[in-house]
């Protein structure tokens, strides 16, 4: 019987309202998003209907509950990253996460000076970073990767010097699956000064995250793909950055004080958080967290490298497939992007998902990256709590099925 620690797999699913309705789903996209639990559920459903409420504002029962709800929710996270509470803001993911970094990063840089990101970056994390840089004169360059898909470390190391004011890394990448060593990149790039911000939307929901073994200065991440709702995702930011900074989104809830011609802001984390939030999604983190943390991070981990593994071998036992990203599991997600000469990933998409088989193929927000390896952009295969041996077992039936008909 397929197992997580001391749970079967059967009962993890059943968890997973979506596979009770859809029981013949394949869902191999969850880099995309994860599928949610109804426990995470259950608890946004409990704010609206018990205690919906905003936040910061009333006086009245309901409006505390919410509060507190709401910063218990701050404290689950900062907990669950090894950080202060008041390191962690709330966003609407991280795209917004990675925008707000950017602008209130921009007065940091002046003419000449450089940014360097990975070739592995999201449009998410380069494209905010590359106006900034265009914006204020300064330059943006790539930190190449190595013929085996990691990241190129020796170069990366001779491309910093003063000049270099901030490095954004991701730490694991949506399309190659290399997860990346941010305690040695960080490490370095201090060394000479710069501002690490460190993209964990692919990592957090797979390997345990903290921000004080890492030493970064930034740290991202959307709830959504780590079994938590859409539109709800975390800004870390080190504590004195985080002080330093002056916010860009003003509104209300993130200042103290307001006069005719003098705007006090609030301390940080709330001066990061303008406006309503997404109070439900934020509980719904919470929660998410909390589901995680019961299955235990060394059943997640071993349960899911098995698997990748698993998913790596089938596709490299059929014909020609290439892989795009590291061939073994040390290092690496269960995120597999491959590519099936013969075949555009676009039509092996929907032959796949004729037969149910859920997967992602194109350019996965990261064009620069995919387009230099090959221009029709990518399959991928993406794992989860919930994934089975069977489902992998379809994807690579499914694959030949696909083959057979258009090759
Ligand atoms: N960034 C997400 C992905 O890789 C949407 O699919």
């Amino acid at each position: 019987m397929e197992t997580l620690g001391s749970r079967t797999l059967d009962s993890i699913k059943s968890d997973f309202p979506i596979f009770r309705n859809r029981p013949y789903l394949a869902y191999l996209d969850a880099a995309a998003t994860s599928q949610i639990p109804s426990m995470v559920l259950e608890s946004m459903v409990d704010f609206e209907v018990n205690f919906r409420a905003n936040v910061h504002r009333g006086l009245y029962p309901e409006a505390e509950l919410a509060t507190q709800a709401y910063e218990s929710a701050r404290t689950q996270v900062a907990k669950f990253i090894e950080a202060e509470p008041s390191t962690v803001s709330f966003t609407s993911g991280s795209t917004s996460s990675l925008q707000m970094l950017a602008e209130l990063l921009a007065n940091r840089l002046s003419p000449g000076d450089n940014i360097l990101v990975s070739s592995m970056e999201h449009h998410s994390a380069l494209l905010p970073f590359r106006r900034i840089a265009a914006e204020r004169g300064a330059m943006l360059t790539t930190i190449p990767h190595d013929a085996d898909y990691r990241l190129d470390l020796p170069t990366f190391k001779l491309m910093l010097n003063s000049r270099v004011k901030i490095v954004v890394i991701t730490a694991a990448s949506n399309v190659l699956g290399t997860v990346n060593p941010i305690t040695e990149i960080v490490a370095e790039a201090h060394k000479h000064g710069a501002i690490v911000i460190v993209d964990a939307a692919q990592y957090v929901a797979h390997l345990p995250l903290s921000v004080k073994e890492w030493g970064a200065d930034a740290v991202v991440f959307s709830a959504h793909k780590m079994y938590g709702p859409f539109g709800v995702g975390v800004l870390y930011l080190q504590s004195s950055l985080g002080q330093s900074l002056t916010p860009t989104a003003l509104g209300g809830g993130m200042m103290t004080e307001v006069t005719s011609s003098i705007t006090t802001f609030a301390e940080a984390p709330w001066k990061f958080e303008s406006g309503t939030p997404n109070i439900a999604g934020v509980i719904g983190l919470a929660a998410a967290i909390h589901y995680l943390t019961a299955l235990g991070w060394p059943n997640i981990v071993q349960r899911e490298e098995e698997l990748a593994r698993l998913a790596l071998v089938g596709l490299l036992s059929l014909n020609d497939i290439k892989i795009i990203g590291p061939l073994t599991m040390h290092d690496r997600l269960g995120v597999i992007s491959f590519t099936v000469p013969g075949l555009h990933p676009h039509d092996l998409a929907t032959l796949l998902g004729e037969q149910n088989v859920a997967i992602r193929a194109g350019h996965h927000c990261a064009m620069p990256l995919t387009s230099s390896i090959v221009a029709s952009g990518v399959a991928r295969a993406s794992l989860g709590l919930y994934t089975t041996e069977e489902d992998i077992a379809r994807l690579i039936q499914g694959i030949k099925a696909a083959r057979a008909k258009l090759s």
